[in-house]
């Protein structure tokens, strides 16, 4: 590995405000909602971008990029296919981990819990509300599945094309919503010398959370 050198002297001393446990919101969605508004405040690029790790019931965990579109009362809502490796992997193990990255405020979320699928009705509004192309590449593309060369998906999708030319493109059944619902979320907040913020939330009981400070 000669040909990127130096990446041990990447460094970065972070900003001086912090976080603090009287100023976090009581529950983490809304504090979560609060920074999310920071990030796009910030022009932060893609901040809704966060890291899915799911794992086979084996504990063997994949992790992949996908979009938050929505967080309601319940948790973090995203959309992808329903026979892709990471939906196989949360049909067996439904425990799952998101992590989001907001390097230019020098801020990081974790968030564990479980998934469970939106109802239809989610994904056919998010669908209904989805550009032409990328409803039709739900269609072409089998995700996760290997494919014998491009042109075989561009073929599919000229096809797909011409089939719904003038009509409206209805949800495939195997495309859909999920919902990671939080059993635990963490705010890291990057501060000088190391010395960084992690509030930690986590269930307290009757539908409460309990605060805790983390060692950075
Ligand atoms: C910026 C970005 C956003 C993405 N958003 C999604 C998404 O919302 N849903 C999705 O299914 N895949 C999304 N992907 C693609 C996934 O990272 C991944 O390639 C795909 O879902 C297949 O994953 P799997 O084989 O582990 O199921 C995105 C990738 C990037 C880089």
């Amino acid at each position: 590995m000669q040909d990127v050198k130096n990446i041990s002297e990447i460094r970065e001393d972070y900003r001086e405000d912090g976080l603090i446990e009287s100023e976090v919101h009581a529950n983490p969605l809304k504090q979560f909602e609060r920074w999310m508004q920071e990030a796009i405040d910030a022009d932060i690029h893609q901040p809704n971008a966060m890291t899915l790790i799911t794992a086979t019931s084996a504990g063997v965990p994949s992790g992949r990029i996908v979009l938050l579109k929505e967080v309601d009362e319940e948790g973090f809502v995203f959309f992808t296919n329903y026979r892709s490796q990471k939906a196989m992997e949360l049909r067996e193990n439904p425990k799952a981990s998101l992590v989001f990255l907001w390097l230019p405020q020098a801020r990081q979320i974790r968030v564990d819990g479980i998934v469970k699928k939106t109802g239809a009705d989610v994904s056919d509004a998010y669908f209904k509300t989805r550009p032409r192309g990328s409803q039709i590449g739900a269609w072409a593309s089998a995700q996760s599945e290997v494919v014998a060369e491009r042109k075989e998906l561009e073929e599919r999708f000229a096809a797909l094309e011409k089939q719904y030319e003038g009509r409206e493109i209805p949800r495939p059944e195997h495309w859909g919503g999920y919902t990671l619902v939080p059993s635990t979320i963490e705010f890291w907040q990057g501060r000088p010398s190391r010395l960084h913020d992690r509030i930690k939330y986590e269930p307290g009981g009757n539908k409460e959370w309990k605060i805790k400070r983390l060692a950075p």
